[in-house]
């Protein structure tokens, strides 16, 4: 076994990079049956917080912050389900760039890698591993996009322009020419997170010029369900006859689309590899 890594990105805030993580580790973990581990490099948190209340666990003690520290995140993970492990954020995380910095003074590369290095040992252990991260180019998303070998690419279909996705695939090509970093773009998901929302077709049609086959067919829309799964964790109810919920039902469908496309993306990959 050795892991794949994801990162979700985009450089702005609020546009489904944490719901895509979660989700796709859910699928990935109680339907595909993959270990699966999600590491939360945002100090919000808020991945760490809807894991936590999908395993009903009411307290975690291990954290990243640690882990950087010590330079062990074996040392950190917390189960969550079956198959599906986290390493968990916690407000203290937001001194990463002073943690770095007391590491590897005077290294810059050193200093974005370091995710890289410490990922490595977990690589045996899992299938797949998916990073959330916050939305500012920093040493958060660079050291994502250090360690990650593929990164799932969040557009906005409502906000009228490509410019989300553009400068996260320009800012990713400025690594990889200087730094020689080695990241592939496994998808563009087109995301419309208001309720109400159309799917602007002129975004749609520019981002499928553009990136071609890259932009993939299935499109997250708004969930009034997976809005719930912030406050309740993620859930698969099944009804007193024994049939799943079918708004649990319709949440996860998509996400095992979006997931499945992804795959085939991947194996495509692999194989011009
Ligand atoms: N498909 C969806 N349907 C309904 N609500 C959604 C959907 N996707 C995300 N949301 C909601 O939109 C909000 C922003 O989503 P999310 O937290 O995933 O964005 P983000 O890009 O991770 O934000 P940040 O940059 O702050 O980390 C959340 O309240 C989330 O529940
Ligand atoms: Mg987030």
């Amino acid at each position: 076994m050795t892991a794949s890594v994801y990162v979700v990105g985009n450089f702005k805030g609020g546009v489904g990079k944490t719901k895509t993580v979660t989700m796709l580790s859910y699928e990935s973990a109680v339907f595909k049956k993959r270990k699966s581990l999600v590491i939360d490099l945002d100090p919000q948190g808020n991945a760490s917080s809807v894991l936590a209340k999908t395993g009903n666990i009411t307290e975690i003690n291990k954290n990243i912050t640690n882990g950087f520290i010590n330079g062990n995140l074996e040392n950190e993970i917390t189960k969550i389900l079956p198959n599906l492990d986290l390493i968990a954020a916690n407000t203290q995380f937001k001194d990463l760039p002073k943690i770095l910095i007391k590491k590897f003074p005077d290294d810059e590369e050193k200093q974005i890698s370091y995710l890289k290095k410490l990922i490595e040992p977990l690589k045996n252990k899992y299938d797949s591993i998916y990073l959330d991260v916050p939305p500012t180019i920093s040493d958060f998303s660079d050291n994502a996009m250090f360690a990650a070998d593929y990164c799932i690419i969040i557009l906005q279909t409502q906000e009228l322009s490509l410019d989300g996705a553009q400068t996260y695939i320009e800012y990713m090509q400025y690594l990889i020419d200087n730094y020689g970093i080695n990241i592939n773009v496994l998808g563009i998901l087109p995301c419309m997170l208001r309720p109400n929302g159309r799917v602007d077709e002129k975004v749609l049609n520019d981002a499928r010029e553009k990136y071609g086959t890259n932009v993939l067919s299935t499109i997250v829309n708004h969930q009034e369900r997976l809005k719930a799964y912030d406050s309740e964790g993620i859930t698969y109810n099944k009804t007193k006859n024994g049939l799943a919920d079918q708004w649990d039902q319709r949440a996860h469908d998509m996400f095992q689309k979006v997931l499945n496309e992804l795959d085939e993306n991947k194996k495509i990959f692999e194989k011009n590899n």
